[in-house]
């Protein structure tokens, strides 16, 4: 009899709801010719004269609430100027983006209490003065009620583990301790969404782990959502839902990271000097036929180990070559965005 009473259990599919929306961003920069000096500057000031730099080209991209997005590129891809557009710290030229259902730039005011805003490079810590009184400072300027105040320096200062040189001015700490600690002082006023630009830039290893581990556990018990940008593929490998690739101010990628990341990992070079020069021709049945010549009896080889093994092929090499020094170097990511998509 119980056995015809059937209970169906559907599993409903986790919806998570878009928090951020860019649409067809365009930013342009009006630089003044004839920068270099001052009478050139002046002149062109004068004349009106100005180029103009496309920073970003139409970008468009969502992010869903509680996910971890990392946006990654080269240098003058566009990181910085996005950020500064999505946290309202800069107008589009074009385009419209929608964050926490505001329009950052024409809404900042009350947006900003929802935000917390780093950028590697700058500090909103008071550089002669204890860290702590940085963080009093900033609870009164956010208007932070005492006891959120103190559960929050509680709660951050474990997380990112800054107890130690809580005490200490801003001046004395090491560039891995101060952003530790500005990150904490970005989180006291619990904001939704965190925005990180280049947060392990010049850090060291142990450092950056630190960093990333503890983005990682805010985000998994406060559901907090963090946009970082960064140029090491590691911090995204080990944070982030989402990638967005930025080249010349385009989205070159959006969505899995594992593809890009697996592309990346299992591309190297193998770098050979040998005695005496090769004729690459008659080494056709050699893995350097796919070489390129690096300098005097230096040549680089592409592995796809995707495709190749690298223990064949160093074998081979070693076998055939008279092999005076040997390294295997990983691809950077600019050998990688333009082995990708130029
Ligand atoms: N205030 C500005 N005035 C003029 N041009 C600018 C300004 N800020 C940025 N640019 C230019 O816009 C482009 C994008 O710069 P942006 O700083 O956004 O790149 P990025 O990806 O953050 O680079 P990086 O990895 O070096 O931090 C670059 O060509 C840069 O020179
Ligand atoms: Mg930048």
């Amino acid at each position: 009899m119980f056995g015809e009473k059937v209970c169906k259990v559907q599993l409903i599919p986790e919806h998570k709801m878009n928090i951020i929306e860019v649409s067809n961003i365009t930013k342009n920069y009006k630089v003044s010719k004839g920068k270099s000096s001052f009478q050139g500057l002046l002149s062109s000031l004068l004349k009106n004269e100005y180029s103009v730099v496309n920073a970003l080209k139409g970008v468009s991209f969502n992010v869903k609430e509680g996910d971890i997005c990392g946006v990654i590129g080269l240098n003058g891809a566009g990181k910085s100027t996005l950020i500064k557009i999505l946290t309202g710290a800069m107008y589009p030229t074009s385009g419209s983006c929608v964050v926490n259902s505001k329009v950052p730039y024409k809404e900042r005011e009350i947006y900003v209490d929802k935000i917390g805003v780093v950028f590697g490079q700058r500090s909103q810590l008071l550089w002669d003065l204890p860290v702590k009184h940085s963080f009093v400072i900033l609870r009164h300027i956010y208007r932070i009620e005492k006891k959120k105040f103190e559960d929050n320096l509680e709660y951050f200062t474990k997380i990112m583990g800054i107890d130690k040189f809580i005490d200490t001015p801003v001046r004395m700490l090491s560039l891995g301790q101060r952003m530790r600690a500005e990150i904490v002082s970005t989180l006291l006023h619990d904001p939704k969404l965190l925005f990180l630009d280049e947060p392990t830039i010049g850090l060291d290893l142990i450092a950056k782990s630190t960093i990333r581990r503890a983005i990682k556990q805010l985000s998994e018990e406060k559901g907090t959502t963090v946009i970082l940008t960064s140029h090491d593929l590691d911090d995204i490998d080990v944070l982030c839902d989402q990638l967005v690739v930025l080249d010349s101010g385009k989205v070159i990628h959006d969505g899995n990271k594992s593809d890009f990341i697996n592309k990346f990992r299992s591309n190297k070079k193998i770098v050979v000097e040998v005695d005496g020069q090769l004729d690459l021709k008659q080494l056709s049945k050699n893995p350097l036929k796919e070489a390129s010549i690096v300098a005097d009896n230096t040549y680089s080889i592409e592995v796809d180990e995707q495709t190749q093994k690298l223990s064949e092929m160093l074998k081979e090499l070693v076998n055939e070559l008279p092999i005076v020094d040997l390294s295997i170097e990983e691809n950077s990511l600019e050998d990688i965005v333009h082995s990708l998509y130029h």
